[in-house]
């Protein structure tokens, strides 16, 4: 039988299952000398429903192990319809797992229950019972639980929205992991305006992440939810703890692109904190269905707070195993003419100097004619780096756009772009930030990139790009796949 044609949109170096939904990265955990990555998945359709989680391991972040799913709604259960988002601890030979019991007949409000594997997450026993059972007074949403390890105890984070307009993250505190007292919100506010973006960190809170100030400022990570349909955004607090308490200065965005949300932190060794996100798709729902696949897991980022107190993220290193032969190494000047730098793979990495010239920047070509790419160019008025979507696919069921993040101009720009089919992110080495967004050429091979100057001076640049392999993903030792759900 003739095999069917590779999905083109499927990346190959980005975490996800097969087939199905997925949504947020949970349960991300460095235990037993492995990375483990769970994610919200749905084992029976590419639509948010049925929530389990599904679950990864690897011990390098470049070869990966399909576990058997670890997390399944448990008929008639406290979590009857959805094992909804959380972290997992490593203490001893456990792994814990703490999650949001979902039932339809409370929807804004999943309280806390919890997990355990003793056989390196092969197999987890659910408590069955609630551990936190009842949200504070006042609260109108309330899922998502964070815990980490406190002295001698632990803490936890859970996200919630308050009746009087304040978003928050609560926190709790335990000796045990089994007995978990309410210390109050960590940090709770008002919708407030994220910098000049337009956006905000929204009524409610979901899957707050703390990165603890360890000899600087610390993050808290919120990802903004708002009963109606207005956009998300992912936003940091930076500040330090007063007690029970996180006092932190306005919020900054953690990504300046619309595809990533709820992203998560592992702590790996040499305390080195690692973030993945979810990345949604930017297509009609029906087309995803048809593909019978939707959502990813961003790269695993390393990210840190720096000695200025700003927020960094750079893609693990590990990932610079992933570069295969180099098929472009360009560099030039150019005025208004654009210039051929070379072809390209659907998944590239991608490292750029360009000089900060109004206009002037790279374009990612994915049809022969020209008239389908992805833009990334520098707008000097604004002092912003823009990557433009509005050309990126000639499928009209494709979304459009162009999205910003500030960009120094008082000296070079380093970029790191790393595309892997669908998904673009764009990192601005030079500031450490960083832009994720979807997309969705319709050009068979080959790419091409250019360089593209601007109309009132010469554009600098050099570009080197290389081939992504794919991750290896292993046969799973217990031989499920990782969409076959749980007998
Ligand atoms: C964030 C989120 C979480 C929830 C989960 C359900 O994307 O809404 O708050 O636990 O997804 O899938």
């Amino acid at each position: 039988m003739p095999t069917a044609p590779r999905d083109p949109h499927r990346p190959v170096a980005h975490l996800r299952p097969p087939g199905n939904w997925i949504n947020d990265p949970n349960g991300l955990v460095f235990h037993d000398g492995h990375y483990h990555v769970s994610y919200q998945y749905n084992p029976h359709g590419a639509d948010h429903a049925n929530m389990h989680w599904g679950h990864f391991r690897s011990p390098d972040l470049l070869s990966w192990e399909p576990l058997p799913i670890a997390l399944s709604p448990t008929p008639g259960g406290v979590d009857a319809d959805g094992c909804f988002s959380g972290n997992a601890v490593s203490d001893g030979d456990r792994m814990v797992a703490f999650y949001s019991a979902h039932r339809q007949e409370r929807p804004q409000h999943q309280p806390v229950t919890c997990a355990t594997s003793h056989d390196g997450g092969r197999t987890f026993r659910p408590r069955g019972e609630l551990l936190v059972p009842e949200p504070p007074e006042g609260c109108t949403m309330f899922r998502d639980p964070y815990v980490w390890r406190h002295g001698d105890g632990w803490r936890m984070l859970v996200g919630a929205a308050f009746a009087d307009g304040r978003g928050a993250a609560l926190l709790y505190h335990s000796p045990d992991l089994e007995t978990w007292t309410y210390q109050g919100p960590f940090d709770a506010r008002e919708p407030e305006p994220v910098g000049s973006t337009g956006l905000h960190t929204g009524e409610g809170w979901e899957c707050p992440q703390y990165l603890p100030a360890a000899h600087g400022p610390g993050a808290l990570i919120l990802s903004a939810w708002n009963d109606d349909d207005s956009p998300r955004c992912v936003a940091a607090l930076l500040g330090a703890e007063n007690g029970d308490v996180f006092e932190a200065g306005p919020p900054v965005l953690v990504d300046h692109g619309p595809d990533c949300y709820a992203p998560a932190l592992l702590r790996a060794p040499g305390d080195r904190w690692l973030l993945w996100g979810w990345s949604g798709e930017a297509r009609d729902e029906a087309w995803a269905v048809a593909d019978g696949w939707a959502g990813l897991l961003t790269l695993p980022r390393e990210i840190s707070v720096d000695g200025g107190g700003s927020l960094r993220q750079q893609p693990a290193s590990e990932l610079l195993t992933l570069r295969g032969e180099r098929t472009v190494h360009a560099a030039g000047r150019t005025h208004t003419d654009p210039v051929g730098l070379g072809n390209v793979g659907r998944s590239f990495d991608l490292t750029a100097r360009l000089e900060p010239t109004s206009n002037a920047g790279l374009r990612l070509l994915t049809t022969p004619d020209g008239s389908e790419y992805l833009d990334i160019r520098i707008d000097a008025d604004a002092g912003e780096l823009v990557v433009d979507r509005d050309h990126a696919s000639l499928d009209p069921r494709a979304r459009g756009g162009s999205y910003r993040m500030p960009c120094p101009l008082d000296g070079p720009l380093d970029l790191r772009v790393i595309v892997d089919h669908s998904i673009a992110e764009v990192f601005l080495t030079t500031t450490g930030q960083v832009l994720t967004l979807r997309f969705y050429p319709t050009g068979e091979g080959p790419w091409r990139l250019e360089a593209r100057g601007g109309p009132d001076a010469h554009f600098g640049y050099e570009v080197d790009a290389w081939r992504l392999h794919p991750l290896v993903i292993k046969e799973s030792a217990s031989g499920a796949a990782p969409s076959d759900p749980l007998p």
